[in-house]
C-alpha cells in the first residue's frame, strides 16, 4: 500500500507588538494588530512528520512522543477540515491527483523546547502542522494564504508561517479571510539583530494565553484603550522602525508594548500575573544598562522567560551580565527564515 509523507520544521516567533484578546473565539479573530520576529529555527523549533495511508483505520496524533486525541481538540480538527477541503477541491478538478483528502493520516510532532512555557510552542507547532499538511496535499497556496488556516489552531502561529519580521493584519471580514499573516521585511533584512532567550522557568504556565485574553477581554477597560488608542499607531511606528533599522525606536516601541500587555494581565479581573520577581529583576538590569542609551530591549509574553533583543554588538556584554545574575538561566539564539524544508514523497509498499 502506497503512504504519502510529508516532513517540514517551523520557527518560533516573539511578537513585539503583542496579540491580546479575540473578537471571535472560534475563528479565531483578535481584538488588534500584531508584530512578530521570526527566531532561527536551528535552535528552537517544531517539527512535524505527517503521513496519508489507506492502511490507516483512523486520524492519529501524537505529540512529543504521546498519542493525543483528534476529536477534543477544535482547532486541530478544523486546520484538518480546512485543508482537506482544499485538496477535494482539487481532485475534483484533476483526476489524475491521488485520492489524498480521503485518507487518515497520522501526525508525528515535536518541539525541541519545552512545551507551553510561554515559548511559543503553539505558535510553531500549528504553523508547522499547518505548512506540513499543505505539503503533502501540494495546495497551491502561498504563506499569507496559509496563515489563515494555521490561524485557526493558535492565533500567534500565523506569524510563524514567515521568517523575519511578520505582521499579523487584524482584518475586518466576519470570516476571517482578511486576518493574516503579511511580512514585512525578510529575515535577511537586518541580520545585526540578534535574541537572547532568558528561560527563568521551564514549568507549564498558570493561565493560558487562550482563557487569559478571553478574561481579559470580558474585564479590562484599559485593553479597550489599548486597542483603539495605542496598537494602530504603534504598528505604524514599529514598522518603520524596523525598516529605518532604528533600534532605540524598536527597543522602545518593544518595551512599551511588553509592558503595557503585562498591564493589562493585572487590569484584569481577578489578575493574571505571568511575569515573577527574576523576570521584574530582568527588567530592572536591562533598564540599568540602557541609562546611558537604549542598547537593548526586554519582552515577555504569557509566562516569565525574557526574550531579549540587542544588536549583535552588544550580545557579549548582555549575556555575561545576565548569566552572572542568573546562571544556567540564558541561551541565545539568531534570526532566521522559516526554511522549505519539506520532503515529499511516495513511499514504496512494505
Ligand atoms: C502573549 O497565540 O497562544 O504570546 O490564539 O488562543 O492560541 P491562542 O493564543 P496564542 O497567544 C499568544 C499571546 C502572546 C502574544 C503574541 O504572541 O502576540
Amino acid at each position: 500500500m502506497t503512504v504519502f509523507e510529508a516532513t517540514c520544521t517551523a520557527p518560533v516567533n516573539i511578537a513585539v507588538v503583542k496579540y491580546w484578546g479575540k473578537r471571535d473565539t472560534s475563528l479565531i479573530l483578535p481584538t488588534n494588530s500584531s508584530l512578530s520576529v521570526t527566531l532561527n529555527q536551528d535552535q528552537l523549533h517544531s517539527k512535524t512528520t505527517i503521513r496519508a495511508s489507506a492502511d490507516f483505520t483512523s486520524d492519529r496524533l501524537w505529540l512529543n512522543g504521546i498519542e493525543e486525541s483528534i476529536p477534543s481538540n477544535n482547532r486541530l480538527v478544523a486546520c484538518l477540515r480546512e485543508t482537506r477541503a482544499l485538496r477535494t477541491e482539487m481532485e475534483a478538478k484533476d483526476s489524475a491527483l491521488p485520492k489524498l483528502a480521503q485518507l487518515n493520516i497520522h501526525i508525528c510532532s515535536e518541539n525541541n523546547f519545552p512545551t507551553a512555557a510561554g515559548l511559543a510552542s503553539s505558535a510553531s507547532g500549528y504553523a508547522c502542522l499547518v505548512y506540513t499538511l499543505s505539503q503533502l496535499f501540494q495546495l497551491p497556496l502561498d504563506h499569507s494564504d496559509l496563515s489563515i488556516v494555521a490561524r485557526q489552531g493558535s492565533g500567534s502561529a500565523c506569524r510563524s508561517l514567515f521568517g523575519g519580521f511578520v505582521a499579523w493584519d487584524m482584518g475586518e471580514k466576519a470570516d476571517g479571510s482578511d486576518s493574516k499573516a503579511v511580512l514585512i521585511e525578510d529575515e535577511k533584512h537586518w541580520p545585526d539583530l540578534q535574541a537572547l532567550i532568558c528561560v527563568v522557568s521551564d514549568a507549564k504556565k498558570g493561565t493560558s494565553s487562550t482563557a487569559g485574553m478571553q478574561l481579559t477581554v470580558k474585564t479590562s477597560p484599559l485593553l479597550q484603550h489599548r486597542i483603539k488608542d495605542v496598537v494602530p499607531k504603534r504598528m505604524e511606528d514599529m514598522i518603520a522602525a524596523i525598516k529605518e533599522k532604528d533600534f532605540p525606536r524598536f527597543a522602545e516601541l518593544t518595551m512599551r508594548d511588553s509592558n503595557q500587555f503585562h498591564a493589562v494581565c493585572l487590569d484584569t479581573y481577578p489578575p493574571i500575573f505571568y511575569m515573577n520577581d527574576i523576570s521584574r529583576s530582568i527588567i530592572r538590569i536591562i533598564t540599568e544598562y540602557n541609562k546611558d542609551g537604549v542598547k537593548a530591549a526586554y519582552t515577555f509574553d504569557a509566562g516569565p522567560n525574557a526574550v531579549i533583543y540587542a544588536p549583535k554588538e552588544n550580545m557579549a556584554e548582555i549575556y555575561a551580565i545576565l548569566s552572572h545574575y542568573f546562571p544556567g538561566h540564558v541561551f541565545d539564539d539568531s534570526l532566521s527564515l522559516l526554511k522549505d524544508g519539506a520532503s515529499v514523497a511516495a513511499l514504496p509498499e512494505n
